[in-house]
This record gives C-alpha cells, sequence and structure tokens, in this order.
C-alpha cells in the first residue's frame, strides 16, 4: 500500500471550519500532523450574528483526537487577522483553503445592494483578502498551497444566485491568477466545485441525493491538492459523493466575420457566419492568455495572406 500522505510540519488555515465542509477538512488536515487555524466567524448561513462556539467545537475536536490547532473568530473579510492567528500560534502558513461562505437567494429583482455585497464581500472579497495576507509569509518560504471555492452555481448559473454565482465565477478568476502570480515561488491555487450536504444545501439539493452527498467525501480531494506532492496548478477540480473531475474551459474553431483583410465586419457577415461562429463540434481547450492571444495574430496573417482554408483552421490551436 502506498505511503500515507502527512503533512508534518505544515501549517494550515481552514476558513468557515466551523461547519460543513471547512470542518472535514481541518479535522483531515490534523489527523495528518497539519497544525490548524479553524477560522469561523460562528454566524447564520445568511451572514448575521457571530460566535466563539462553531470555531471552538472543532478545534476541541482536533485536540482530543491529538492533533494541533487554534480558533479564529474573525471574518475572512479581515483577512490579515486571521493570517496572523496562524503567524502568531504556529509561526508559519503553508495552505490556505478559502471555504467561508454564506447565502442570500434572490431573484435578480430582488437582490438589494445588501444581499449583493455581503455576498460578494465574504466569498470573493474574503478570498481576496486571506490570500493577500497569506502571499507574503508562502512567498518567503517558497511554498504555498492555496483552494478557492467555486461552484456549479457559478459555472452553470441558478435560479435565484446571481450575487452567489458573480461570487463563485470570480473566485474561478482571482485563482486563474493567483496561480501565475505564485508558480515561480512553489505557490499553487487550485479550485474545488463541492457538492454536499450542509446546512447551506438544507432544503435546496433533493432528498435523496442529501443523504448522499457527506462533506466528508469531499475532504480527501480538496486535502490531497493541498499537499506537496499534487503538482496541479490552475486545476478546477470537481468532486462530490467520492467521486472527482478535472473541470475546464473550451474555446470552439471559431470562423472570420468578414470577407477579407480589406473589408469590415457587418452585421449581415457575421449572421451568416453564425453557425460557425457557435459550432463547439471541435473545440479545445486554451491553456494561457499568451496562446489565446497568439491564435489572434495567426488569424490575422492568414487574413492578409488571404487564405480561406487558413483562416477557417486558425483558431483550432495546435492543428496549424
Ligand atoms: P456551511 O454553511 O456549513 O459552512 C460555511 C461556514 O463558513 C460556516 O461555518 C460559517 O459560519 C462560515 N462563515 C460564513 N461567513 C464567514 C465569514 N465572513 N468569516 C468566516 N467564516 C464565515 O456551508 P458549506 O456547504 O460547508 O460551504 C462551504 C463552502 O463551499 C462555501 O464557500 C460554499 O459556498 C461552497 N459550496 C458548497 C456547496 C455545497 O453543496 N455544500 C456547493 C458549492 C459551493
Amino acid at each position: 500500500s502506498a505511503a500515507k500522505l502527512r503533512f508534518d510540519g505544515r501549517v494550515a488555515i481552514v476558513t468557515g471550519a466551523g461547519a460543513g465542509l471547512g470542518r472535514e477538512y481541518a479535522l483531515l488536515l490534523a489527523s495528518r500532523g497539519a497544525k490548524v487555524v479553524v477560522n469561523d466567524l460562528g454566524g447564520s448561513h445568511v451572514g448575521e450574528g457571530a460566535s466563539q462556539r462553531a470555531a471552538d467545537v472543532v478545534v476541541e475536536e482536533i485536540r482530543k483526537n491529538g492533533g494541533e490547532a487554534v480558533a479564529d473568530y474573525n471574518s475572512v473579510i479581515d483577512g490579515a487577522k486571521v493570517v496572523d492567528t496562524a503567524i502568531k500560534a504556529f509561526g508559519r502558513v503553508d495552505i490556505l483553503i478559502n471555504n467561508a461562505g454564506i447565502l442570500r437567494d434572490r431573484s435578480i429583482i430582488k437582490t438589494t445592494d445588501q444581499d449583493w455585497n455581503l455576498v460578494l464581500d465574504v466569498h470573493l472579497k474574503g478570498s481576496f483578502k486571506c490570500t493577500q495576507a497569506a502571499f507574503p509569509h508562502m512567498k518567503a518560504q517558497n511554498y504555498g498551497r492555496i483552494i478557492m471555492t467555486a461552484s456549479n452555481s457559478g459555472i452553470y448559473g441558478n435560479f435565484g444566485q446571481a450575487n452567489y454565482s458573480a461570487a463563485k465565477m470570480g473566485l474561478v478568476g482571482l485563482a486563474n491568477t493567483v496561480a501565475i502570480e505564485g508558480q515561480k515561488n512553489n505557490i499553487h491555487c487550485n479550485v474545488i466545485i463541492p457538492t454536499a450536504a450542509s446546512r447551506m444545501t438544507e432544503g435546496i439539493l433533493p432528498d435523496i441525493l442529501f443523504q448522499e452527498l457527506k462533506p466528508s467525501l469531499i475532504a480527501p480531494v480538496v486535502v490531497y491538492l493541498c499537499h506537496e506532492s499534487c503538482e496541479d496548478n490552475g486545476s478546477y477540480i470537481e468532486s462530490a459523493a467520492g467521486w472527482a473531475t478535472k473541470v475546464h474551459t473550451v474555446r470552439g474553431k471559431g470562423a472570420v466575420v468578414r470577407p477579407s483583410i480589406d473589408e469590415p465586419s457587418t452585421l449581415e457577415y457575421v449572421q451568416s457566419a453564425w453557425n460557425k461562429v457557435t459550432d463547439m463540434s471541435q473545440a479545445t481547450h486554451i491553456n494561457s492568455i499568451s496562446e489565446a492571444s497568439g491564435s489572434l495574430l495567426q488569424v490575422l496573417e492568414n487574413l492578409k495572406a488571404g487564405d480561406k482554408d487558413a483562416i477557417e483552421d486558425s483558431f483550432s490551436f495546435g492543428n496549424k
């Protein structure tokens, strides 16, 4: 059997670790030797109130099992304070799992500025502030593992979740850039897209599913992403019910929407090309912004050369 994956000497911050998924991440990390900061504001699922109990209970549980943990009761919006707790208690931070979250579901017409701001603040700004505060420490030690928590509600949309969807896709964008900025210092940033039974999804997920979607089934996937042996950086991993998969974006082959390099694009030309513009049968994955803009240069070159076939091919990157 394979050697056990350990986290001895590592310090992990798990935000929103007082319940649900975060609690499972904290318990598993601690059971494998990590020192854990159990962050939780302890408010309601709509972001009202605060209590130290949520974090304290999990810290107690970890200590009872022989692990090491401290509680942190700050809101993730005060990311510097959260990271400070790790530095004061354990002197470093190696792992940051941005997991804290709330919901304020309303249709777009009924969404108030407060519903919008609070959800964006906790998920997106909170993950930004914690990551920004942890980053200098990770850079200095040339090591870091960061997780952002996205959602299928962001990727596919979900009725009544305009604020939450926007925040969750914002986190995908944030992860993309953190992955690039951290690369040369061995700081990896990956995205988890979970589906799990918690107070957040009670009454939302169908009852039959709810029983089976234990948060503990996702923890090994997320904690593996945080191990030094995991080389992924910038991956989106979806996981539920003891299943996991990588997810990524694709771009179609595309089509030129102007007759030639000497002629402008017109509405009618766009209309006539629309089936090709939206055809995804030859879609490919683009790995970077330079790959994306590189293929644009190729389009222009082919247009200038008047090469119709090459133009058709110019977006099927790797096929030229
Ligand atoms: P949960 O409600 O059980 O856990 C979230 C925890 O975050 C709570 O303990 C809460 O007190 C804490 N929290 C809220 N605001 C905070 C703040 N400002 N500062 C610090 N802590 C705060 O929910 P669950 O399901 O475990 O969710 C964890 C993460 O996974 C969230 O980001 C959620 O959006 C995401 N997610 C969950 C899905 C699911 O199916 N459960 C689906 C997709 C994403």
